[in-house]
């Protein structure tokens, strides 16, 4: 019986999917779990584990290296080891064939672009670069920067931060414009493996549902976009849904 509603949510799914004329995914910690990376909240979550107070800037600027060492061990020594996941690929795969117009993510992986998505919109910034405190220096060979911590800027000496936002930043200005601009424009949104609880990003979604879009949920808990504004929630792992999705659209086509 579940079975079946799966599998009828699922061709509602590909079917939205397959005849929009602008999809947008929206992606967060959950479609890289399947690739090794834990997720912030929750049980085994990071926050769990670590003190997110190192990702606060004020904190940062105040004590460098003790940041570094825990930013270093979460972003550097364990993300550069993964490797994107089935979900990551399907994504990519639908970017390449014309159905999927723009992925927004919160993620600071870089998993989707080494899934092979050229094109992507990294909401809360990246792992895979630092950025100089004091001139603004971008610098993307990390690993002899991160041999000495805390890195240091090669011409003023200033400390290297991620070039993802810490609590207490806004988001990069470019990524929030084209985010909304995304959103506007979508038919169809597929929000991938977030609890959807942190702002601004939390509030996307609902621009979509504003404009007349469908929203498709992937998620193997419920979250508060579930009830209100999910019109096909698919209960499960984004590695093993997302798949199922494109072998439908390709028989479609
Ligand atoms: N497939 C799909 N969803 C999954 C999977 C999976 N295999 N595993 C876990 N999930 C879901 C969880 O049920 C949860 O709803 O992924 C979600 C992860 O939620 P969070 O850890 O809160 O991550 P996210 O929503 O991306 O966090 C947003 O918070 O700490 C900040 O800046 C950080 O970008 C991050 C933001």
């Amino acid at each position: 019986m579940q079975i079946n509603f799966l599998k009828s949510r699922l061709a509602e799914a590909s079917e939205i999917i397959y005849t929009s004329k602008y999809t947008v995914a929206f992606t967060g910690a959950g479609i890289s779990v399947e690739s090794g990376i834990p997720s912030f909240r929750g049980k085994n979550g990071l926050w769990s584990k670590y003190n997110p107070v190192v990702l606060e800037l004020n904190y940062f600027h105040d004590n460098p290296l003790e940041s570094w060492k825990v930013i270093k061990e979460i972003f550097y020594d364990f993300f550069m080891k993964v490797d994107p996941n089935p979900a990551h690929f399907t994504l990519s795969h639908l970017q390449e064939s014309g159905l999927l117009q723009e992925i927004i993510t919160q993620n600071i992986d870089g998993l989707h672009q080494h899934s092979g998505s050229n094109k992507v919109i990294e909401f809360h910034g990246t792992s895979m670069q630092l950025v100089c405190t004091k001139c603004g220096q971008k610098y993307t060979q990390l690993a002899h920067l991160l041999e000495n911590l805390p890195p240091r800027c090669e011409k003023d000496n200033a400390v290297l931060k991620p070039d993802f936002i810490f609590f207490g930043e806004g988001i990069p200005p470019l990524a929030y414009e084209n985010s909304v601009k995304a959103m506007k424009q979508a038919q169809t949104l597929i929000i991938v493996g977030t609890t959807g609880e942190v702002a601004p990003a939390s509030s996307l979604p609902y621009i979509v549902k504003q404009n007349g879009g469908k929203i498709i949920e992937i998620n193997t808990e419920s979250t508060s976009y579930t009830d209100s504004i999910s019109d096909v929630f698919l209960a499960g792992k984004a590695g093993e849904i997302l798949p199922e999705i494109e072998k439908l659209i390709i028989g479609k086509m």
